[in-house]
Formats: structure tokens, sequence, C-alpha cells
């Protein structure tokens, strides 16, 4: 065969197999028995080994996944992927309806879509010349994760559109792993003897965010376009002509969706799809409902987190009965205990539970439960199960009374339990269970959020006695870190280069790192505002903290308590030495919100909202808001009659946005 021929019959048969993939895994509609499609394939892969040049980005070969990755590169969202604010009950729905209805002024008749929610994974996939180019993940709604290579593999999403597509569409969807593909993996995983998934949006996100792709082509993932970035960029004026045109684009898109005309159809759809949910393939914790016309969605806007066009209806929480095995109790970071009931493993809506949270003491006494109780378990959405009640009628009389310990399970300290409270703690603040909590608080996400330095890890750092204390972070040895089981030298260079950065912080993120008692982010960034620095911090009284905004007596008091223990102050000192610098300058930037690590510009004038309010809505969301223009500079804001910065901006190669679209980004 020479060139010309290959080239002719590679694009014959990447036309088929696309056409066959589609039926095949969109429509669940096949023409041609699976070996026939394998044989198409099959000729295809020969084909690219004998001329390699012809392999496309879009070849259908591609979906088996390329090369690893050593990680994922960032991926900004034109406009940001929101989240949805969520209802539980019909009249919550009523009432959303009503406020729509209030802002837009109107009494006419409204249509609306409703459609299953599904529980996976948001991604967001870009195609350019009909070309899929790029796909991410939500991350925080404006910077997410390039995960193209691992979305390629994903089979029912078309690598190319029809020749009509608009040369640049960015859509939006849920990749999900389907529930008898999730227990399969999960047999999988428990014969090689690795840890389970928790539940198929946890399957799905774990096998998305693959370095390896080729790990991700072996997951059957599938995708399901619910909306688009853009409402200007597709020929429709509403969402029920979208989920058509997506149709013909070969998207893959939901046949559960229904546009309703009145509230009535809604909540019918709603029962409908709470029947159906046990038979479906795919699960789903509720049922999202959107305004159909794009104009209005348009004149609703949306808050900084979610539309206010559309809302999520969740179905109630799923509950199982369950056997009370064993209570473990749990010492916390600020040393408090927490009961802790281990079950039998029972499933509860696609998830397998083992474990379920009895908060307190009262808590055990309150409901009355016992050891060997048959128990109902509940678990919402995302959180913790918990133990709801004990089903006194399966008492065999065998059941044990729970014993509330008076030692710390650790350290044995005994344990106190101060007038009025509900948590009973252990004091010793050296105690090892609360040590090892801090430094996970300290490294984790609410803390210094050091790369790497995760739960499992820090964990294998105490227990090979690397570290016993916050600050021995600061000072591992390299030597020993790149000699622990399954590190070496590179994964330990690379640890130790994220500490250092880490070590570069803000007041606002050291004093919520610390993990100490009421002091969250919110308020560690309320101090960070009055105090100058730590020495002043250190050196106040609980009168003066009671004067700053936002802090009350708890506050106070824990605040000084924490300061005034010598411990403390010693673990800052040597925090300190270690090489811990705290920045004024990135107090803005620890506002950690949609706009954070994102610095804007404004320059010109601007029609809809003052500078000064403009710049207050940046740092609302966490981003920083400058007067001048340096390469520090993400965003310039360019309103009217906007001078010389606009053409330095865009030799800097800075990102230039109109005030429309400054609007959008801040969700007005
Ligand atoms: S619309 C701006 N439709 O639910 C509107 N979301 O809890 C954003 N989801 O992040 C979403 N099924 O990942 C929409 N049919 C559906 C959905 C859906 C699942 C997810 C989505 C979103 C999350 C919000």
């Amino acid at each position: 065969m020479d060139r010309q021929q290959a080239e002719n019959r590679f694009a014959e048969l990447r036309k088929q197999l696309q056409y066959h993939a589609h039926r095949y895994y969109v429509l669940d509609n096949p023409e041609i028995s699976d070996t026939e499609y394998d044989r198409l394939f099959r000729e295809l892969l020969d084909l690219e080994a004998q001329f390699p040049e012809l392999i496309t980005p879009d070849s259908p070969s591609q979906r088996v996944g390329g090369e690893p990755l050593s990680a994922f590169a960032e991926a900004v969202h034109n406009l940001p992927m929101l989240s949805l604010d969520n209802v539980f009950a019909a009249e919550e729905l009523d009432a959303f309806a009503e406020k729509v209805q209030r802002r837009l002024n109107s009494s006419a008749q409204l249509t609306w879509t409703a459609e299953p929610k599904i529980d996976g994974l948001a991604v967001e996939l870009i195609y350019e010349h009909g070309l899929l180019i790029e796909g991410s993940t939500r991350g925080n709604g404006l910077v997410g994760e390039n995960i193209t290579a691992n979305l390629r593999t994903v089979r029912n999403i078309p690598l190319c559109l029809d020749a009509a597509a608009p040369e640049r569409l960015a859509v939006r969807g849920e990749v999900f792993l389907p529930r008898g593909d999730f227990a399969e993996l999960n047999r999988q995983r428990t014969e090689q003897g690795q840890q389970l998934f928790a539940n198929p949006r946890n399957a799905a996100a774990g096998s998305l965010r693959q370095l390896d792709s080729k790990i991700t082509a072996a997951r059957p993932l599938s995708c399901c376009i619910y909306g688009i970035a853009d409402l200007r960029s597709v020929p429709c004026q509403n969402m029920a002509e979208l989920f058509v045109w997506l149709e013909q684009m070969h998207l893959p898109v939901n046949p559960l969706v229904k546009i309703c005309h009145n509230l009535a159809e809604i909540k019918a759809h709603y029962l409908r799809l709470q029947q159906l949910r046990h038979e479906l393939d795919y699960a789903i914790d509720g049922m999202v409902v959107k305004v159909n016309e794009f104009n209005l969605q348009e004149q609703l806007g949306n808050t900084a987190r979610a539309p206010r066009w559309a809302v999520a209806w969740k179905f109630a929480a799923a509950e199982a009965e369950a056997v009370i095995i064993g209570i473990e109790y749990q010492v916390g970071r600020t040393g408090a205990i927490t009961p802790v009931a281990i079950l039998e493993p029972v499933h509860i809506d696609g998830t397998v539970v083992r474990r379920a949270t009895l908060h307190n003491q009262e808590e055990i006494s309150r409901k009355g439960l016992m050891i060997g109780d048959t128990v109902l378990v509940r678990r919402a959405g995302d959180v913790i199960p918990e133990v709801v009640k004990p089903l006194l009628e399966r008492r065999s009389g065998q059941e044990q009374a729970v014993v509330f310990p008076q030692q710390c399970p650790i350290c044995e300290q005994a344990l106190h339990r101060p007038e009025g409270e509900a948590v009973t703690r252990c004091g010793n603040l050296h105690c090892p269970a609360q040590k090892l909590q801090r430094i996970i608080w300290f490294a984790g996400k609410s803390g210094l959020d050091i790369d790497g330095l995760g739960l499992k890890n820090v964990e294998k750092l105490v227990e090979a006695g690397l570290i016993k204390d916050i600050p021995d972070l600061f000072a591992l040895p390299k030597e020993q870190l790149a000699a622990l089981e399954g590190w070496g030298e590179k994964s330990a260079e690379k640890l130790l280069q994220a500490i250092e950065k880490a070590k570069q912080t803000s007041l606002a993120r050291l004093l919520a790192a610390l993990g100490i008692r009421h002091i969250g982010k919110t308020t560690a960034e309320l101090l960070a505002e009055h105090f100058v620095d730590l020495n002043q911090l250190l050196q106040t009284t609980p009168e003066h903290l009671l004067t700053v905004h936002g802090i009350g007596e708890q506050t106070a008091s824990s605040l000084c308590d924490y300061f005034a223990a010598q411990e403390n102050r010693e673990l800052l000192a040597r925090l300190l030495d270690l090489g811990l610098t705290i920045h004024s300058g990135l107090k803005k930037t620890a506002v950690s919100g949609q706009l954070s690590g994102l610095v804007f510009l404004f320059t010109g004038t601007l029609s809809h909202l003052t500078r000064a309010e403009a710049e207050q809505r940046v740092k609302q969301l966490g981003g920083e808001a400058v007067s001048s223009l340096s390469k520090k500079v993400t965003h310039l804001v360019a309103g009217e009659k906007a001078g010389s910065k606009l053409q330095k901006a865009a030799e800097l190669g800075i990102r230039v946005l109109d005030e429309q679209e400054f609007l959008q980004i801040i969700g007005e």
C-alpha cells in the first residue's frame, strides 16, 4: 500500500470507527458486532504502525493513553465553573422558583429543565475547529487541572465534532464510572490488596486524575454533557434546543432530561428519578432544575458560587441498618475525644460504610446505644455517615453498655470534660495522637498546604521517627527521607522543595495552620488583618482581642491560652529559627476564594462599579488588586478609555478582560 492509499484508508477507518463508537457508546445502539469493530480497530492500529506520521490526536487509537506525566498543568477556565445551591424539599424548590420569578419581575409561565444530577466529577471540554484540544477539572472554579490526555480515553467523548461545530466550543459535563464497573473495580482492588474507592464519585476522580493516562484508559469511564460555558457560542436560545444541538454534535447527553412547564411537572419528574435511581447504571444524588431560556438565565446571573437560575434538588439521605461491633475513640488535634462506631460493613447507596461518627459521650447516652446494637445509619452526600438510632426491637440481650474511657487511649492521661461542654478532652499537649493530628493539620490543606505531605506521608514520617512535632517538618534530613521504603532521592528532594516553599507564608495561614481551638481560617484572617505581625499578636491581651471585629470571648481566651503555654512559644520560635517567613503582603492571597492566586489591575472607567468597588470584590473573592502594571498581574480589566496599560499588558502577555467579562468572572 502506498502512502496515498494508506491516507485514504486511514481517513475511512477513522470515520467508520468514530461512527460506530458513537452508536455503541452514546446511542447504545450498535450496528456492527464487537468483533467487527475490533477488526476495524486492529486495521487502524496496523496502519498507524506502518505510517506513524498519520497519527493525529483525534485518532481513535489515541484513546488508549499516552506517556505518563509528572504533574498536571493548570487549566484556566475563561468563564468560571460554578457549583450549585441545594434544596432538599419540595417547599424549598417552591421558594427557589418564587425567587426566580420575583427576580425576573414577571408572572409569565416559565419553562424549566429537570435533569438527573450525576455523582461524578465535573469537567470542561474545549473543542477548537471541531477538535478536542483541552479537557480539565473544575479545580477552584477558575483554574483546574489539565487532564486532556485522560479525557481523550473516555470512550463516549468525541475527539472531534461534526463540521458544523463552532470555531470554539467549551462544554461542561460530568465524568462518572458506571455503578457495575465501580463494583467490579473494587472487587479487583480487594483481590490485589489495594485500598477500595469509597463511592463511584471517588472512583471517577481517582481514575481521571491519573498521571498515567493508560490507567485511565483501562477504566470504563463515561461522560454526560449538561451545559456550555458561553451561551453565545451555540445557535440555541434555550436548554431544550441546546440538548438537541449537543446530540447532533454527537456529544453525549442524558436521556432523562425533561422539559417542564410548571412545578408539578418538575416534582413528578423528581419522584420518577427517585424511583429510577436504583435501576440506573450510574449513581445520581438528586435532580438539577434549570431555567430553560438563555436570556432569562443571563438576566438572573450568578452569585460568586452558583447560578441564580439553577438549583440542585438533592435526594433524601440514604439509610441502612448495621450492627455496631465496637467503638473506637479518636483523639483530635485539640485533644477532643470522638467516639466512632465500628460497624459490620454495610452498603449504603453504593458505598461501603464501616464507621459512623457518634460525635460525643452525650450523644451515645441520648441515643441509648449499646455495643452489639443493630442501628440505623444515615449517609447524606459526602458527609461522614452517622448513627441515627438503635433498633430496640432487634436487641437480643447480649448487647454491652458503652463505657466511655477515663483515660486517653493513646497517652493514658486522665480525660476531662469541662462543665457545660459536650466534648471530653485529653489535656496533654504532648499526647502523641494530638501531635500527629496537629502535624497532619499543619501540613494539610487548611494549614500550610505542603504538596505531597498528606495524612499517609505524615504518618509514615512519624512512624519512621523522622518527626515528632511540627517544627521537625522544617528540619527533615534528606538522606533518611530518601532511605524510606518506597522513597528515593527524587521524592525526598521534591518534598523538601515543597516544604521550603511552604515556609514562606502569611500570618493568616500560619495562625490557621497551628490548629488552635476556635481559630479557623476566617478568624485567622480577621486576626491577620488587625495585627501587624506575630510579635504584636503574641503580646496582646484577651481584653484587646475582644476589641477586634469578629473575635469573641472563647476565641480570645483560646488564643491567649495557646500563646501563654511555654511549649507553644518554643514551637513558634523553632519554626522561625528553621526559616519560617511570615509575609504580610501575602495576607490578601491567603483569603482563599474563587480568585485566590490571581492579581487584578483595573484601568480606564468602569460603568457598573467604581474602581474601589471592583477592587473590593476581587479581595472578597480572595484575589489581589494592585494599582500598577507588573509581571505579577494576571488579569487587566480595561474599562472605557483604557490607555497605554492596555498595550503594555499585551506585551507582557497578560490576560485583558472587558468590564462585562470581569463581571461574569465575579458572578455579577
Ligand atoms: S449544572 C452552572 N447539571 O453537580 C451550573 N450540574 O453540585 C453548574 N452535576 O459541579 C452545573 N449533574 O459537577 C449541572 N445535570 C447537571 C449535573 C450537574 C451533575 C454536578 C456538577 C456541579 C455539581 C454541583
